[in-house]
């Protein structure tokens, strides 16, 4: 038994060696550095990784015509606990912290009040960036964010385009609110990618 499994075992490392080497990288050493050549353009063409530094600002827009955003569920009135309540957004993301600053992207996704006491909301969100060098290219970030600490740290968890393989972290700080819940934050995005 213990030795048909570790048999089954070796012919399958065989049949998966192969197959990768096959069908899905090749790969070449050249001055002792290994570089894996895809047989298509969805795997990085090299191992070498980039570290790419973002600076914008989120502008979620709650009040009036305007709004950027909508619940979708949970409670709704203030007086009560915000506890489950989820929103989806369509915030605007900017090269400037002014709301008529150049808009480089945009955050979309949800975010919900996620904690019981201090406020704080889990996101759920793509920011898909629309001009400059990453236009077309998008970051996911998913984390858990404490709204009025003065600055959250937030983990990028993925991407695309320019961004695949993405791994890193946001740091976020808000830099103008009103009382009816509007907010302008900055960014600072930290990404490793291909
Ligand atoms: C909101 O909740 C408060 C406190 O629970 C209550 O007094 C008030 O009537 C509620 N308002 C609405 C519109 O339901
Ligand atoms: C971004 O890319 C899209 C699709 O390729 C293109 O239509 C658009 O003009 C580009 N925007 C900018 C600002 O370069
Ligand atoms: C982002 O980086 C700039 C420049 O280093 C700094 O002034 C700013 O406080 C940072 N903001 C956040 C939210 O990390």
């Amino acid at each position: 038994m213990g030795s048909s499994l570790k048999f089954s075992n070796f012919f399958l490392a065989i049949y998966l060696t192969t197959l990768f080497s096959t069908s899905i990288f090749s790969a070449t050493t050249i001055n002792g550095q290994t570089t894996i050549q895809p047989s298509d353009d969805t795997i990085p063409t090299t191992q070498t990784e980039k570290m790419t530094h973002l600076h914008f600002y989120f502008h979620d827009i709650v009040s009036g015509s305007k709004s950027t955003v909508k619940q979708i569920a949970g409670p709704t009135n203030v007086s009560d606990s915000m506890f489950g309540a989820t929103v989806i957004a369509d915030d605007a993301l900017t090269e400037g912290p002014e709301p008529n600053s150049k808009i480089i992207g945009r955050a979309q996704g949800i975010y919900a009040v996620a904690t019981q006491e201090e406020l704080g909301l889990l996101m759920v969100m793509s920011y898909a960036f629309t001009g400059g060098e990453y236009n077309g290219s998008s970051l996911s970030i998913l984390g858990r964010n404490q709204v009025n600490h003065p600055v959250r740290e937030m983990p990028v968890v993925g991407g695309t385009g320019t961004f695949r393989f993405a791994r890193g972290f946001a740091l976020a700080k808000t830099v103008w609110y009103n009382t009816l819940g509007d907010a302008i934050v900055e960014y600072n995005v930290t990404v490793l990618h291909y």
